[in-house]
């Protein structure tokens, strides 16, 4: 079992989410040094992706080590029904470190608990996605020099979008302030909410977009996740709930930057890309430097 997994943005304090930051501005002056020659990192991806595997992927390559894995698990014996336990205990003895994402909540804890090598959570389910927290603080912090008392609009999907989930409990250790805009549907859970209270983190909630955001530094902004409904005829009612247009935003602060992880499909509409605010696209090439520096710990003591 290895203690250096990342299975939630919790099993880093402040100061290693400080020094992670700090070491993806060094890869991001230079993404090719060859620290991870001679070493392999595994990509397990039992749900889809195109940023996630593939900026892992590319930044292990850029660093001098080598991808083994697969990007559909119906092609790996878990299409037989091999367990996760002995999945994860294979691909353990063959590679230095198992990047993971699939659709359990709790799966990548419960692989890093049988892993002889460290595990990163790339997501599971509608519960954590840490290396995408770590590259959206960084985004946070390129765009606003600072990570501290940040007004930060939280918008879409707050029921099972992991980004957000993950983002709250990172920015607890910044002194945030919250908006949450979701359909009465995509409420923020409870849980959430709670840990903003019990950290003192102010938020508020609404359900309008237009107008909502004017006094935010951050927009974040998610996809409603057709993936995470049981029931399709809900997910149609909320479906296209909010559209960010260019129109909408002549009253944000200069400063403002919208972020969201990414895909996106109807949220943000596409007369967005070319405001100077638009930030989503630098945001998902911030990641390659951020997981460089996260493979970087994992695997170079
Ligand atoms: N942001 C994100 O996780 O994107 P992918 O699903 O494309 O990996």
């Amino acid at each position: 079992m290895s203690n250096k997994s990342l299975v939630s943005i919790t099993d880093y304090d402040r100061d290693d989410i400080l020094s992670i930051l700090s070491s993806a501005a060094e890869f991001e002056k230079n993404p090719n040094r060859k620290i991870l020659d001679g070493k392999v990192v595994a990509t397990l991806f039992f749900e889809p992706s195109t940023r996630t595997r593939l900026s892992f992927e590319t930044a292990v390559i850029r660093l001098g080590g080598s991808i083994i894995g697969f990007s559909d698990a119906a092609t790996s014996s878990s299409a037989k029904g091999e367990t996760l336990h002995d999945t994860i205990q294979m691909v353990g003895s063959y590679a230095d470190a198992i990047v993971m994402r699939h659709y359990l909540e709790g799966a990548a804890r419960y692989a890093s608990e049988v892993s002889p090598v460290p595990v990163v959570n790339a997501g599971d389910g509608a519960n954590q996605h840490p290396s995408q927290t770590l590259l959206d603080l960084y985004s946070i912090l390129k765009t606003q020099k600072k990570l501290e008392r940040l007004n930060i609009c939280l918008v879409g999907d707050l029921k099972y979008g992991r980004t957000v989930h993950s983002l709250i409990m990172a920015m607890s250790h910044f002194d945030p302030t919250f908006k949450f805009i979701a359909p009465e549907e995509l409420k923020m859970p409870d849980e959430y909410k709670v840990f903003c209270r019990k950290n003192n983190i102010p938020f508020t909630e609404s359900d309008e977009l237009a107008g909502n955001f004017d006094d935010a530094d951050i927009l974040y902004m998610t996809r409603v996740q057709k993936e995470r409904f049981r029931d399709l005829m809900e997910y149609e009612r909320v479906k296209n709930v909010y559209t960010l247009r260019n129109d909408m935003l002549s009253e944000s602060k200069p400063n403002l930057r919208i972020l969201h992880p990414l895909p996106r499909v109807t949220e943000i509409n596409p007369d967005v890309d070319a405001n100077e605010k638009a930030y989503y696209f630098q945001q998902a090439q911030n990641g390659l430097y951020v997981r460089q520096a996260i493979m970087n710990r994992l695997i170079n003591k």
